[in-house]
């Protein structure tokens, strides 16, 4: 079944309780949040004390995208303050076994991601132990970014490579993931749709998480669960060409 996770990157910040909610509302099922340090990726973000704030005013997983560098510095921290999921940059993790399993250690989901230029296959070994394969679709950094087409043969890779393994992990994807570009992350095996312009660009959250999951479910062949019937087609805030 597919998932929408709403990223808060491009909520308001000021009013991020609503913000969830209303993404909520619109059928996202997990919140993404992402952590950037300056470092890895040439932006700051936010950290566990946002984290902490989240967990408080809502009931859904907190799918914590760390794109920084020395995570193993920090994974206790999300521990304490609620994150559900946490995932790390391959590129970020000379000892990713140990690393992963210092989330597992802390009891929570551990991810892996990849970024736009990181091959699929550098990662076989590992999977046994994830629980999600994050696949950037745009290089980390920024929101509202365009798709980069190549991540599709990335997806269906890593789909085959689960079904050849015979593993159960969750294909995640990050960026890019708008109305034009659902329908071809969901047909290329993606099934954890993250989501932050789309959603939250053109101040409707409610609405555009709402449709976009539509969009998703349909190129899914699954059922519109929950819909309301309502077809609209979102606005999405302008995007940026950063790469
Ligand atoms: C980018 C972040 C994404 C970001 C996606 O580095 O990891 O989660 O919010 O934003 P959109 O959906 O706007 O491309
Ligand atoms: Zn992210």
């Amino acid at each position: 079944m597919v998932e929408l996770l709403p990223s808060i990157l491009s909520a308001d910040f000021a009013h991020l309780a609503d913000e969830v909610a209303a993404a909520e509302r619109g059928g996202g099922t997990v919140v993404h949040v992402d952590v950037m340090d300056g470092h890895f990726v040439p932006n700051i973000t936010l950290g566990p004390p946002v984290v902490k704030s989240l967990r408080k005013v809502t009931k859904l997983p907190l799918d914590c995208h760390l794109m920084i560098d020395n995570p193993n510095d920090y994974i206790p921290a999300f521990a304490d303050s609620g994150a559900d999921w946490v995932s790390v940059h391959y590129e970020t993790c000379p000892h990713l076994h140990r690393t992963l399993e210092l989330i597992l250690h802390h009891g929570m989901k551990p991810g892996v991601v990849l970024n736009p230029a990181t091959r699929v296959d550098l990662i076989t070994e590992i999977l046994p132990m994830v629980h999600h394969v994050l696949i950037m679709s745009v290089n980390p950094g920024f929101g509202g970014q365009e798709f980069i087409p190549f991540s599709l043969d990335k997806l269906q890779r890593l789909k085959q490579i689960r079904q050849e393994l015979g593993l159960a992990f969750k294909i995640e994807v990050d960026g890019g993931v708008a109305h034009d570009t659902i329908a071809q992350v969901v047909q290329a095996g993606a099934e954890l749709l993250v989501a932050g312009n789309a959603v939250f660009g053109a101040g409707k959250p409610e609405r555009d998480a709402r449709a976009l999951l539509a969009a998703a479910r349909t190129a899914a062949g699954e059922k519109p669960a929950g819909s309301s019937g309502r077809k609209t087609t979102p606005k999405s805030g302008k995007r940026r060409k950063i790469q």
